[in-house]
């Protein structure tokens, strides 16, 4: 398929994990799902007719339909699925993969894509896909992390983990916060035929009452940190545990807790 085939069956096998898709609603879709409320306001009239693009848990399906609007949310994960159906009981819900959509040109007058960009191994592809089901004139709106050298969260993170892990066993992957680079995202929008019309950040972070929390989140809420992390010796997962925990405790105490700063991409664009 891609030069990132097997980061591909990776994410799939993930986000179709139960274990995963529990922790993953439990410690990101707080943070995930007020980023998506804001998009659905910006974004979306209530005579669109939309698509939900990677829509997990179907929080903001479910919101989008509120608004009156004619919604699809379509996923690969089973798993995410059967929330969403839970979640969106009025909206269309689609099995199917970002990279061959299962829809007519045109179809759509808003595409959503809320953290779903970045698990995806031939984004070209996925972003040439929204181009083809956008009516003339539509929107695409995608949300994304920020990368570690702006976001304290993924510093202490990637930053732990570049220090202690081996990365040999890890697939080759995309380049995770391509798209909060504004001229990164320019360019990968141009070449599928979207222009850039915005591009934003958005403040939010995790609230966590202890400093060892944030490691626990990398390690059950997410794909391919959480693979990554146990894919390490004991020894080697303990050390990067710990530093988390030492940057989170040194830099982000708060009152009785922690408050750590996960900056949040939002981008925007129209059919060129
Ligand atoms: C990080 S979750 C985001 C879920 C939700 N949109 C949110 O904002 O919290 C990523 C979602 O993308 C889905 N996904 C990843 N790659 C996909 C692909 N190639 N095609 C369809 N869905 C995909 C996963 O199953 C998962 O539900």
């Amino acid at each position: 398929m891609t030069q990132f085939a097997e980061f591909g069956s990776r994410e799939k096998d993930g986000w179709s994990d139960p274990g995963i898709v529990e922790a993953y609603v439990r410690h990101f879709a707080p943070i995930t799902d007020a980023v998506g409320t804001g998009m659905a306001r910006r974004f979306v009239q209530p005579t669109d007719t939309v698509l939900d693009l990677c829509c997990g848990q179907g929080t903001l399906t479910a919101q989008l339909a509120a608004t009156g609007a004619a919604i699809t949310g379509m996923d690969f994960s089973p798993e995410m699925l059967a929330l969403a159906r839970r979640a969106a009981p009025e909206a269309e819900i689609v099995e199917g993969d970002a990279m061959a959509m299962p829809f007519a040109d045109a179809s759509f007058d808003r595409v959503l894509c809320n953290f779903g960009m970045m698990h995806i191994p031939d984004q070209p592809k996925a972003l040439s896909e929204i181009r083809r089901v956008l009516k003339p004139g539509g929107g695409f709106a995608m949300a994304t992390w920020v990368g570690p050298a702006a976001s304290p969260a993924f510093a202490a993170v990637f930053g732990a983990l570049k220090t202690h892990a081996d990365f040999s066993a890890a697939p080759p992957q995309p380049d995770l916060f391509a798209f909060a680079d504004a001229g990164q995202a320019k360019g990968m929008l141009e070449a599928a035929g979207l222009e850039m019309t915005g591009h934003e950040t958005l403040d939010h972070a995790w609230v966590i009452d202890s400093p060892g929390e944030l490691f626990e989140i990398f390690l059950t809420a997410t794909v391919g940190a959480g693979m990554l992390i146990r894919s390490q010796t004991s020894e080697t997962i303990q050390k990067v545990a710990d530093a988390i925990a030492a940057t989170v405790a040194e830099k982000h105490a708060d009152g009785d807790g922690y408050t750590v700063p996960v900056p949040v991409a939002l981008i925007s664009a129209t059919p060129a």
